[in-house]
């Protein structure tokens, strides 16, 4: 994988902020992958590229994500689209073939049942990188991203409603369906 080139062009497709925490999500990520035995470079590639659409207008995006199932919630709010987006711009401009970084790009925002590894790292490494703004919680966050993926993806998924709910806004149903899915087999252990 050429990074330079990757790095180069990322900084150019983002603001400084973004970039900045870019940067913070690959390091982060790939600290979780070594963690957890996961491959450190899909980590590096699909936490470089996570927000690669995230400066996109909204009919940008939807113009990217054309050929995905349409998404009517998402399709209103740049908040969920860049994600679907950014998948797409990895696979069509980046020419990322792995299906497990195209995954980790897609669900890095709203998450959903049964995530993989690598989805997992990067939703959480996007939360807790060190360049993010503090949040209640996010000590917390951290720790159990230290110990417990899932712990920290359930702990995650319920900040993230509890932020989305805050704001006014709705729930996106994949983010719903990821908690559903934690409670149940909760349910089943019990
Ligand atoms: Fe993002
Ligand atoms: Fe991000």
């Amino acid at each position: 994988m050429n990074w330079e080139k990757i790095d180069h062009r990322m900084k150019k497709a983002l603001s400084e902020e973004r970039y900045r925490h870019t940067l913070g999500v690959v390091k982060t990520a790939v600290e979780m992958a070594e963690r957890y035995g996961e491959d450190t470079e899909k980590a590096r590639l699909a936490a470089y590229l996570h927000d690669c659409a995230k400066c996109l207008t909204l009919d940008e995006m939807k113009k990217a994500a054309k050929d995905l199932p349409h998404d009517p919630l998402a399709e209103t709010s740049k908040a969920l689209m860049h994600a679907a987006a950014g998948m797409c711009v990895a696979r069509d401009e980046f020419h990322v073939e792995d299906p497990d970084v195209l995954g980790a790009i897609r669900w890095h925002t709203t998450g959903k049942p049964g995530m993989t590894k690598l989805e997992k790292i990067i939703y959480l490494a996007d939360m807790i990188e060190p360049n993010r703004k503090p949040f209640p919680g996010l000590d917390a966050l951290r720790r159990t991203c230290r110990t417990d993926l899932d712990e920290a993806m359930k702990l995650g998924l319920s900040m993230s409603v509890g932020h989305v709910r805050a704001q006014g806004k709705p729930v996106h149903p994949d983010t719903q369906r990821a908690i559903d899915a934690y409670a149940d087999s909760k349910q089943q252990t019990d």
